[in-house]
């Protein structure tokens, strides 16, 4: 059975105390979370340490990074690699965010390589997918996210592909209050899994985890989370509130 997930993204918000609380603040709520379910926190990378320790006693909960550069090592200063990811003990690497492809630049090409290494280290790339408004408004939003699988994803053999966990997020709907309605999500979903099921086969299709990301919150969650290909969600705003955030990892088990 496929994994189903929530897992956060912090961005560029909160100081390491404030992070601390709210993951204490999550952990008070005493989640009981089954064996396919995970929560996964991905924080800025100075916390990541402090995160995992946090963690350690949890074992439905993983840390993630948040992006990692697309080369191996060397003089790239102020980059952070998958090596030292996992040396930290780091599970998941968020990469194509985005806000990493229209704020850095960051081409399909690029996180193809990412993608690459991250896996290369053991991690599992959390790999963003989606389509801005105007895609949107002319229909093209299932060729826009095909060709972004395409160029990144699929050179990847079977037995690496399988480890990665997508996340459809549409832009239109990062930050903005804007929620695809579950229809649209399912729809996307189905034709990603489809999109996965030609390339991969059926059985490979069906274990991959495609999470919704976009203004989800507990007031949409459990809608989005009951879609038959929605397995769970990325939460930018919600997940710095300890309160939503339960409430939306809680909407994963109902
Ligand atoms: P949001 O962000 O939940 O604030 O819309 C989601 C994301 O960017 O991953």
């Amino acid at each position: 059975m496929r994994k189903k997930i929530v897992a956060a993204n912090w961005k560029m918000n909160l100081t390491l105390q404030e992070g601390e609380t709210l993951i204490n603040d999550i952990l008070a709520a005493g989640l009981r979370l089954k064996d396919e379910k995970r929560v996964v926190i991905a924080t800025p990378f100075p916390y990541l340490v402090k995160a995992k320790s946090l963690l350690k006693n949890y074992p439905h909960f993983y840390i993630g990074a948040q992006n990692c550069h697309q080369q191996k090592s060397g003089a790239f200063t102020g980059e952070v690699s998958a090596q030292m990811l996992q040396s930290i003990g780091v599970e998941y690497v968020i990469i194509g965010h985005s806000e990493r492809r229209e704020y850095f630049g960051e081409t399909n090409e690029m996180l193809a390589q990412k993608t690459n290494l991250a896996l290369g280290q053991g991690l599992i790339p959390i790999f963003c997918c989606g389509e801005p408004l105007d895609v949107r408004r002319q229909e093209r939003q299932n060729e826009y996210v095909e060709v972004q699988l395409k160029e990144s994803l699929f050179h990847l053999p079977a037995e690496q592909f399988q480890k990665v966990v997508i996340a459809y997020e549409p832009i239109w709907a990062i930050g903005t209050g804007l929620t695809a309605s579950s229809a649209q999500a399912q729809e996307m979903h189905a034709h990603i899994r489809s999109l996965l099921a030609q390339q991969y086969g059926e059985d490979i299709a069906t274990g991959i985890s495609i999470l919704y990301g976009g203004s989800c919150k507990p007031s949409n969650a459990a809608e989005l989370f009951a879609c038959p290909d929605v397995d769970g969600g990325l939460i930018g705003g919600a997940s710095l509130v300890a309160q939503d955030f339960v409430a939306i990892v809680q909407a994963l088990q109902a």
